[in-house]
């Protein structure tokens, strides 16, 4: 048994079988042994690979976005860049090096990285020296204009599972079983106001994942103030839909949830139309939901890695390589299973973002 897998054990012998969102937010977070607490999961001899670590190119296009976003809101003369979930903090060092192009930009920047992991902390440190000030919670960040960016941040948030069994709808729990961790279902029926509008008359045996932190994140955007603008991009599909997403990944392989807490990445694809309606709650301006191939496309892709090629042509090959897999419109592509929502305080900041129409 894992570290973290003997104290959930100890936890549901004394409390009882636990949600999946708990036992998704001690797997990733438990302040001794989740998962990014105690490790850098990134690169081949990692746990996964993000956009940022497959190609430059993909954090350059974010200061592209995040140059558009801040001319959106009449330029201020300084703004809070914030990034939650900086990983490496690779993206932040490509998006700065972009933003240099555009000198008021760049000098209107604050930065500010939103992280728990204080190991990944302290590699972000490392890449961004005294360029940048670390936070725990977005709540810390100072107040002013707001340009926010999170990649592959929303699928680490805990979902709770609800499953439509022949009683009724019940909530799917992590208990223990012959002395492994294994999934049940709750005693108690689920109130239907916890269950999508749009699911709730899905037929037996259908499972649906809702995410409670989608309202408080969107709160937190909302209490910034205006004007705000926020990209977040993530795996995940475009309607509210039935199915099981939630997955464990170790060493680049599939992993059962439930085998190895604590050390095993642990995410659940995005509902961007639920994040969608929980931003719209919140008092934000949601726009539409385009792939990251559109995305990455729509902010000038061909024409900065043309200029990348031309500079370094020894480089070409894995500039291409990284280019075309960030883009792949297979359906479990990541320019297909990829998507981007932009969020803003206004309608009229929203609509001069880009790639909103
Ligand atoms: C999958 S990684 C993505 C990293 C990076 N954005 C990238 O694209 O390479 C998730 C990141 O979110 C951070 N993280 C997870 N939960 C968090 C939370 N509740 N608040 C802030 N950061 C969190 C992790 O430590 C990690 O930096």
């Amino acid at each position: 048994m894992t570290p973290l897998a003997e104290d959930l054990a100890a936890l549901i012998a004394s409390e009882g079988p636990i949600p999946v969102d708990r036992y998704m937010a001690l797997a990733l977070g438990h302040p001794r042994h989740g998962y990014y607490m105690t490790r850098d999961p990134f690169g081949a001899a990692g746990d996964f690979v993000t956009a940022p670590e497959i190609s430059q190119v993909f954090g350059e296009l974010m200061g592209v976005w995040a140059a558009s976003a801040w001319e959106a809101m009449g330029r201020p003369d300084r703004v809070q860049l914030v990034e939650i979930g900086p990983g490496r903090g690779t993206l932040m060092a490509d998006l700065l090096r972009m933003a240099k192009a555009l000198p008021a930009f760049a000098a209107a920047l604050d930065v500010h990285l939103v992280e728990t992991s204080p190991v990944l902390a302290e590699r972000q440190r490392q890449v961004l020296g005294d360029a940048a000030t670390w936070h725990r919670g977005l709540d810390e960040v100072p107040p002013g204009p707001t340009l926010l960016i999170a990649n592959e941040f929303l699928d680490a948030l805990p979902i709770r599972q609800f499953v439509r069994a022949d009683a009724g709808w019940r909530e799917r729990l992590v208990g223990m079983r012959d002395g492994a961790f294994a999934f049940g279902l709750s005693r108690d029926p689920v109130p239907p106001g916890l269950l999508p509008d749009a699911l709730r008359e899905a037929s037996p045996g259908t499972l649906v994942e809702i995410c409670p932190a989608f309202a408080s994140l969107a709160a937190a955007l909302a209490a910034r103030g205006a004007p705000l603008a926020a990209l977040f991009i993530d795996y995940g599909h475009a309607t509210s839909r039935g199915g099981e997403t939630l997955q464990a990944v170790k060493a680049h392989r599939p992993v059962d949830p439930l085998a190895e807490p604590g050390d095993a990445d642990l995410t659940a694809h995005v509902d961007f139309a639920a994040f969608a309606a929980a931003a719209r709650s919140a008092g934000l301006s949601a726009g539409p939901v385009v792939t990251q191939r559109d995305l990455l496309f729509g902010l000038g892709l061909a024409e900065r890695a043309e200029r990348l090629a031309a500079a370094r042509p020894e480089a070409f090959e894995t500039l291409r390589a990284g280019v075309e897999r960030l883009v792949d419109p297979a359906p479990t592509g990541m320019g297909s299973l990829f998507k981007a929502i932009a969020l803003a305080s206004d309608r009229d900041v929203l609509a001069r973002l880009p790639l909103v129409d």
